[in-house]
């Protein structure tokens, strides 16, 4: 890719000719605020948070969908530019129901979050949220309308992720809303319940049920994984806190899934956190007991010694890894056995 010069708040930077003023800044370490851009989504702007002010152009633009060219000069945080931004905030919030201390994303709320950087400490324009009824006619979420501030994440996540299209908007300005189908409840429509709007949404608009009000993203930890619920492998990342399961996200970053998930990777999981194994278990005349690793595979690893190669037989879930498979593969020829054998939720058992 050809490189284009520009100066970023002063600073002489590279960028890779074609991308968005707001890639160019992210690329060279300058944040510039958004909310209707998400990485996974093709850009929008149609929120114009991102405004910046360029040299030669007439009026603001917004970063996240404004190329670079050659010689451009940007301005990501002059004066002019941050009273835009504070004015943008306030019509959003004129049109939002913002009862912070209700809201399950208050603390982690992106608009929250710019409305305190931008010092919005009142809203000089009257309030134009229509009292439509929150949507909790599906199993895992609930959709709020009035904290919906129509960026369309979940729109284009329904479209450009999912390809399933359930989500759209409907009317225009004030009275332009999010539908599923012709307008129908949610655990009506065609939505198969993925969740990925839920993971898009900047707001409290689309709150997942089991997680509502369980931790904020400070007091969790993400740890990056493999999805247990088929073989798939896609990657999540589990939201823990307290050493418990809060909830479950695709992980952008997967090769296998972009960050999709399904009902069941997403939202199942969670339902019965408590019935895990942690510890494998060893057979001791005829009982079940506890035991570390370290004492089940030294006792697997003996086992296997005794008995003659090629009666030896791995047996594995189906809801393995393809990793996990090739590695209990490997093992079982590594032995001399022959066979792997896939079994729903069986576990090999040694005499
Ligand atoms: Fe650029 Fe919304 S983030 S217009």
């Amino acid at each position: 890719m050809p490189k284009v010069n520009v100066t970023i708040d002063g600073h002489q930077v590279q960028a890779e000719a074609g991308v968005s003023v707001l890639q160019a800044a992210k690329d060279a370490g300058m944040e510039i605020p958004t909310l209707c851009y998400h990485p996974a989504l093709k850009p929008m702007g149609n929120c114009r948070i991102c405004l910046v002010e360029i040299e030669r152009q007439r009026n603001l633009q917004a970063s996240c969908v404004f190329p670079v060219s050659d010689g451009m000069v940007i301005h990501t945080s002059s004066p002019k530019v941050k009273e835009a931004r504070k004015f943008v905030l306030e019509l959003l919030l004129s049109d939002h129901a913002f009862y912070c201390m209700y809201c399950e994303m208050s603390g982690d709320c992106e608009l929250q979050d710019l409305s305190y950087k931008y010092g919005v400490d009142r809203i000089p324009y009257s309030y134009n949220y229509a009292w439509d009824p929150v949507d909790a006619t599906r199993e895992h979420f609930i959709f709020d309308p009035k904290r919906c501030i129509r960026c369309r994440r979940c729109v284009r996540a329904c479209h450009e992720i999912v390809a399933n299209d359930t989500l759209g908007i409907m009317d225009r300005g004030f009275e332009s809303k999010v539908i599923a189908d012709l307008d129908v409840p949610f655990g009506e429509s065609s939505c198969i319940a993925c969740g990925t709007c839920l993971q898009v949404c900047p707001t409290g608009s689309l709150t997942e049920r089991t997680s509502a009000y369980m931790g904020r993203e400070a007091e969790t930890t993400r740890v990056r994984s493999t999805c247990a619920a088929c073989g798939v492998g896609c990657g999540l990342e589990a939201v823990i806190r307290s050493n418990n399961l809060v909830r479950v996200e695709g992980d952008w970053d997967a090769e296998v899934n972009h960050g999709l998930l399904c009902v069941k990777g997403r939202f199942e999981q969670l339902k019965s956190p408590d019935d895990r194994y942690l510890t494998p278990f060893v057979r001791n005349r005829g009982q079940l007991r506890a035991a570390t690793w370290d004492e089940a595979l030294a006792l697997v690893a003996e086992r296997v010694k005794q008995v003659p190669g090629q009666a030896v037989v791995g047996l594995a879930s189906p809801k393995l890894t393809n990793e996990a498979l090739v590695a209990l593969r490997d093992l079982v020829k590594g032995v001399g056995g022959e066979h792997l054998g896939v079994t729903s939720g069986a576990f090999a058992e040694l005499p």
